[in-house]
């Protein structure tokens, strides 16, 4: 079942944007994540970004199962995978959830972290199962043809260079700093295109990468499959592609990966992540970033940003908002403010 009803798919009638409800739930896990920027505490910083979002989302009504979550039920006690959201009324949905995506970020006061959600059609979402990396790429339509883990990134920024009108030097890739990645990288500067370094968050940096007037041109790297598929929603609403292959850590995970019959072959598309059409994302910046600012806190307020969107419409909105600290305390029972 659709989330929208068929009055609306033959264009009869608008309904409602969940996005729209969905930015207060991001908002929340922002403003409670960024009590703890700079104070290197990683942990505490998720707790809170989880608890907050928990809250609000009891306020969506929904008939929602987390599948992107905070973990399995005996690690995670709230957003666990599996658990069940909202009151039961439609619409009946897949969630993906980052309370927090870059804690660590966080903890060091550095730019970039963000509060994300996505939620499309029930049984269209991803389910990464024991897959906690994927190798991925993620570029805007301009080259979104080329994408291909089937040749060496070489040829793929050359292709890219010349659909520039220019070189391999022409092209800018943005690449996680991970030792894992010294092969591939290493491949990168003999084809001769330059590279912005990220400490984490690549779901920020894949929005970036599908982005015009950006300066990226290409995102790779191996990081979290849930990521992969939280990109891949925020993706389906602004255009571009992103590509993913699973990429167990080794042969426990490989074995745990085939027994439960993921292909670790497979080119994933972006559709093959989110195969719904109808897809909701919301994000809010914890840490300043070149996506979004972060929380800044003045007298009595705090102001949040945020970037919404739905696929079927195709709109992005950007929602800057003030908040009364005093009075989201209240709301809140002192969880954030
Ligand atoms: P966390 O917020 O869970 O710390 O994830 C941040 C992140 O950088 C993701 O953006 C990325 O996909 C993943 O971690 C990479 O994993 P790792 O740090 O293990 O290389």
């Amino acid at each position: 079942m659709g989330i929208i009803s068929n009055d609306v798919r033959s264009g009869t009638k608008p309904d409602r944007n969940l996005a729209l409800e969905l930015v207060r739930v991001t908002e929340s896990a922002a403003l409670a994540a960024s009590r703890w920027v700079g104070r290197g505490d990683k942990l505490a910083a998720d707790g809170a970004a989880v608890d907050a979002m928990r809250l609000l989302l009891d306020t969506v009504p929904m008939d929602g199962v987390v599948v992107i979550g905070e973990g399995e039920k005996d690690e995670a006690p709230m957003l666990y995978n599996g658990e069940k959201i909202g009151d039961g009324s439609p619409p009946v949905v897949d969630i993906a959830v980052d309370p927090l995506e870059g804690t660590t970020l966080t903890a060091r006061g550095f730019g970039g972290a963000l509060a994300v959600i996505a939620l499309s059609e029930r049984g269209t979402m991803f389910d990464p199962g024991p897959c906690v990396y994927m190798e991925k790429m993620a570029s805007s339509s301009e080259f979104s043809d080329l994408l291909s883990f089937d040749e060496p990134i070489g040829d793929l920024i050359r292709k890219i260079g010349e659909r520039k009108g220019g070189g391999p030097e022409d092209v800018t890739l943005t690449v996680l700093d991970r030792a894992r990645h010294d092969g591939v990288v290493a491949e990168i500067r003999e084809a001769g295109a330059t590279i912005r370094f990220i400490t984490d968050g690549d779901v920020q940096a894949a929005l970036l990468a599908v982005s015009e007037d950006t300066g990226i041109d290409l995102l790779w790297g191996i990081g979290g499959t849930p990521e992969g598929v939280l990109a891949a929603a925020a993706i389906k609403c602004l255009g571009g592609e992103i590509i993913g292959r699973l990429w167990p850590r080794d042969d426990g995970e490989r074995q745990a990966a085939i027994d439960a019959g993921y292909d670790l072959d497979k080119t994933l598309t972006s559709t093959d992540l989110i195969s719904g059409d109808d897809v909701f994302f919301a994000a809010t910046g914890v840490t300043d970033g070149d996506l979004l600012d972060g929380v800044r806190r003045s007298k009595g307020f705090a102001t949040t940003e945020s970037l919404i969107m739905r696929s079927r419409s195709g709109t992005v909105r950007k929602i800057g908002a003030r908040h009364d600290r005093a009075k989201l305390r209240e709301v809140t029972g002192g969880l954030y403010g």
